[in-house]
């Protein structure tokens, strides 16, 4: 270590971009610190975001399987379904804790140091931790992001009523009617796990389709999918407020280009229109360093800031807010920090919707393709189709691939089907070996399976798949 610091690298924030930063720098043989706040380790991912949300949506989709009546479409009879909430609760935080911990334990075996309390910038070398003052030659900043308030409308997690994610995470029991605010990821898979739950479900979303940044194709497929479900949808509509009164929510809405008001009564409201970076507190100004309009961090593709050794990675720089995005991001750095050379492909990066049928793209959207000026062309197949699919009576969705005409070279892919969430890593790696859809068509995919609808989606787009 550098004699003149008490650390060689110091993590601000433990989420998937800082707790893996400072792992890859200890194992690079770096005296690494890492400050966190929160009681444990991991960040929003880990103990109110991607973990426990994932451990609902299982418990509430094993739930409805046995209510609803797949179970025994199978021949599989339970008797009376009922639900126990604490118990699925149970299981939920079981998973965050054995994670958070894990977290701590990997920090012991990569002598990574937590050092406990809120960081913020003394100088671009100092960080005050509470009352101490540590200093490092390189500070990375993975300060994450939290829930962007919308104005006017007051959440209050603990009395469960107007609530952002991490209250929808612990609801005490299954609302009678849920209102989402907000048709994006958190709202459609929150809103989803209290659909199956038993609650009716009404989402309210400003723009005309849900999930805004997703293939057009794929956004309306799954509005049709989510009110199949029993979701209501509501599009095009704004909240203007939200009043409570007692253990009622009342909500004022508008059609979003104007026009006659209505109201919407609830028992609980979940507000997920999205999410902004974590600065404030931060002592940014202290180094000289701002944000952008939105908040963000700006960063090279190093992850340098433009303050020499603060570095920046997740969801408080520019780029989706994703887990993956953000670990990629922290081992980039370290390696980077180290002298090695880190790189992360934005363009390459997938996102998945885990509700079910789970939702999942990479790359660019047909839209995006257009409009970036390629020539296009597409190829779709319907799990419909699939062997794997029909068998186990689980054929929603369908996979499109989409191909630059003149090269054949894939742009991107958008699957809906149970399994998207893991099929969607192969188009990832193929495209990172620079695919064409050809590629695909003539690798031999096993069968039966739900992946045989990836290569038949590339032989579509070749011309013809064989089962449709
Ligand atoms: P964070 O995970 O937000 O971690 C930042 C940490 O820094 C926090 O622990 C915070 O306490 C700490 N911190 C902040 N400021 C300071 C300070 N000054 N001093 C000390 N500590 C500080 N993404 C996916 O890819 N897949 C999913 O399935 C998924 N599900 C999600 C579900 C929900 C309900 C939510 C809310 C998010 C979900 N996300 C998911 C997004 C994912 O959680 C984030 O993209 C990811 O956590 C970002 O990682 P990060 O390291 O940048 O920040
Ligand atoms: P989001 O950006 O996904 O969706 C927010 C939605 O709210 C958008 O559709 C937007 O048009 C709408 N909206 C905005 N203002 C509104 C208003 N006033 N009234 C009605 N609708 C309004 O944000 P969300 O769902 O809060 O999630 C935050 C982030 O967390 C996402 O960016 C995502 O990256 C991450 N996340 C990822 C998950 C995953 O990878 N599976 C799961 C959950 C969250």
């Amino acid at each position: 270590a550098d004699q003149n610091y008490d650390y060689d690298v110091l993590v601000i924030g433990s989420g998937p971009g800082g707790y893996v930063a400072a792992i890859r720098a200890g194992q690079l043989g770096m005296k690494t610190a890492c400050v966190e706040s929160r009681e444990t380790l991991g960040g929003t991912c880990l103990n109110v975001g991607c973990i426990p949300s994932k451990a609902l949506l299982h418990g509430s989709e094993l739930f409805e399987e046995a209510a609803g009546g797949t179970l025994a479409k199978f021949g599989v009879n339970t008797g009376k379904v009922s639900l126990d909430l604490d118990t699925m609760m149970g299981e939920k935080s079981t998973a965050v804790k054995e994670l958070t911990g894990g977290i701590e334990m990997l920090f012991k075996k990569n002598k990574v140091t937590w050092l406990k309390g809120r960081g913020s910038f003394v100088d671009a070398h100092t960080v005050k931790v509470g009352d101490d003052t540590v200093t490092a030659k390189n500070i990375v900043i993975a300060t994450g992001s939290s829930v962007t308030p919308l104005p006017g409308v007051e959440i209050d997690n603990d009395k469960g009523i107007v609530v952002d994610s991490t209250g929808a995470l612990k609801l005490p029991k299954v609302p009678d009617h849920m209102v989402v605010i907000g048709g994006g990821v958190i709202g459609l898979e929150l809103g989803s796990v209290w659909r199956r739950l038993g609650a009716k479900v009404t989402v309210v979303e400003f723009l005309d389709q849900l999930l805004p940044g997703m293939d057009g194709e794929v956004r309306k497929e799954a509005a049709k999918l989510f009110k199949k479900q029993g979701m209501e949808l509501k599009l095009s509509t704004k909240v203007t407020g939200v009043e409570v009164k007692g253990k009622k929510a009342t909500l004022s809405l508008e059609p979003a280009e104007g026009g006659d008001a209505e109201t919407l009564d609830a028992d609980c409201v979940l507000v997920a229109i999205g999410r902004k970076p974590n600065t404030d507190g931060l002592g940014l100004d202290a180094i000289g360093l701002e944000t952008n309009q939105r908040g963000q961090i700006e960063i090279d593709e190093d992850f340098s800031t433009k303050i020499d050794g603060v570095w920046a990675v997740g969801d408080v720089v520019p780029g989706p807010m994703l887990a993956h995005k953000a670990e990629d991001e922290g081992i980039a750095v370290a390696e980077n920090i180290a002298g090695m050379t880190g790189i992360v492909n934005h363009a390459i990066i997938p996102s998945v919707v885990y509700t079910m049928p789970e939702i999942a793209g990479v790359g660019l959207t047909k839209e995006a393709a257009e409009e970036a000026g390629y020539n296009v062309k597409t190829g779709k197949f319907l799990m419909v189709a699939n062997s794997r699919a029909k068998t186990n009576r689980d054929t929603d969705g369908f996979v499109k691939i989409i191909a630059d005409k003149d090269t054949d070279r894939v742009l991107g892919a958008w699957i809906i089907s149970s399994l998207a969430g893991t099929m969607i890593a192969e188009i990832a790696l193929a495209m990172e070996f620079g695919t064409t859809s050809e590629d695909i068509a003539y690798t031999c995919h096993a069968h039966p399976t739900h992946s045989e609808a990836i290569k038949e989606a590339a032989m579509a787009v070749q011309g013809k798949p064989i089962h449709m």
